[in-house]
C-alpha cells in the first residue's frame, strides 16, 4: 500500500520498540532513514538488522534535550541522503514519580527530552523539508485521557506535544501535514516496570484486552506519512485498543 522510495525519514528514538517498528515498516516500503537515539550501540544494531548492507540507512548519536543535536541531525540527513520528507521525534521518557514527591530536575528531565525535544528538531526540520512532507508526533493516551497516577510530568509532556502539533499543522499547512499518534499500553521496554506492577489494571482498561504492539503504531505513523493521507492534517490516530473509550 505505501511507497517510500526515493522518501527520506528522520526518526529519534530509534532504538526503542516502537521507533525500531517504525525503522522496519518505513524501510519495508523503500525509504531511506535517518536514525538517531541516545543510545548509540542500539541504534547501531537496528541498522544493521534491518538494512545490513547500509545503503538506506545511517544511524546516529543524538540526545533530544540538546538543541544543538537537532541541528546535527538535520544536517546529517542532508548529507547522507540529500532530501527531508518525513520527521517522526519519537525520542520520550516515562518516569515514575508521584508529584508530590517530584523535585525541578524530574519535572525538567521529563519536559526536556518529550517537549523541548520535539520542538528543537521541528524547528529545525521545517525549513529544509520537502513540500508535500510530514511530520508526526507520537503523543499518548496521557495527553487525551490524563494519566496514571505518578507520571504527571509525562501527562503534561504529552499534553504539549499534541497541542504543538495542532499548533504546527495550522501553520505548516499546505505544504507539511502535521499529525500525532496517540498510543495507549504498547508492549515495549518503556511500560516494563509498569506492567511488572498493574498488568492486570492496565489490561483491564483496554477493551482489545491485550497490549498494542509496536507494529500497530508504526503502521498508522507510516498511513500519516504517506500520500494517502494527503487531505489529514492536526489529527490525532488512538491506537490503544479503545481504552480511550473509558470502562
Ligand atoms: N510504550 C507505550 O506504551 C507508549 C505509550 C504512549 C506513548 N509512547 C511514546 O512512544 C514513544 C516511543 O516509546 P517506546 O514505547 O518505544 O519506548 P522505549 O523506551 O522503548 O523507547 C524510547 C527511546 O527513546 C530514547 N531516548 C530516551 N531519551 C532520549 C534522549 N534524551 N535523546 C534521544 N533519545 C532518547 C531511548 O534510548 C529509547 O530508544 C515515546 O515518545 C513514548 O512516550 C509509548
Amino acid at each position: 500500500m505505501m511507497d517510500f522510495s526515493d522518501r527520506v525519514l528522520l526518526l529519534t528514538g530509534a532504538s526503542g520498540g516502537i521507533g525500531r517498528a517504525i525503522a522496519q515498516v518505513f524501510h519495508d516500503a523503500g525509504a531511506r532513514i535517518l536514525l538517531a537515539d541516545i543510545h548509540e550501540d542500539g541504534v547501531r544494531e537496528v541498522a544493521q538488522s534491518i538494512d545490513p548492507s547500509g545503503a538506506r540507512t545511517q544511524p546516529m548519536h543524538y540526545d533530544a534535550t540538546c538543541p544543538e543535536e537537532a541541528e546535527l541531525a538535520v544536517r546529517r540527513c542532508l548529507e547522507r541522503f540529500g532530501r527531508l520528507d518525513y520527521l517522526v521525534p519519537a525520542a520520550g521518557i516515562y518516569e515514575d514519580q508521584t508529584f508530590l514527591t517530584m523535585t525541578d530536575e524530574q519535572w525538567r528531565n521529563t519536559l526536556s527530552v518529550n517537549l523541548d525535544g520535539v520542538f528543537y528538531l521541528c524547528r529545525r526540520a521545517v525549513p529544509v523539508m520537502s513540500e508535500g512532507g510530514a511530520i508526526v508526533t507520537i503523543a499518548s493516551e496521557a495527553a487525551h485521557a490524563g494519566s496514571s497516577i505518578g507520571h504527571s510530568h509525562y501527562g503534561a509532556s504529552k499534553g504539549g506535544v499534541l497541542t504543538l502539533t495542532r499548533c504546527l499543522a495550522r501553520e505548516l499547512a499546505p505544504s507539511v501535514r502535521v499529525n500525532t499518534v496517540s498510543p495507549g499500553a504498547i508492549d515495549t521496554p518503556m511500560i516494563e516496570d509498569l506492567m511488572h506492577e498493574r498488568a492486570r489494571t492496565v489490561l483491564e482498561a483496554v477493551p482489545m484486552g491485550r497490549l498494542g504492539t509496536s507494529r500497530e503504531v508504526a503502521v498508522a505513523v507510516a498511513f500519516l506519512c504517506s500520500d494517502t493521507a494527503s487531505y489529514i492534517t492536526g489529527q490525532a490516530i488512538h491506537v490503544n485498543g479503545g481504552s480511550y473509550l473509558g470502562g
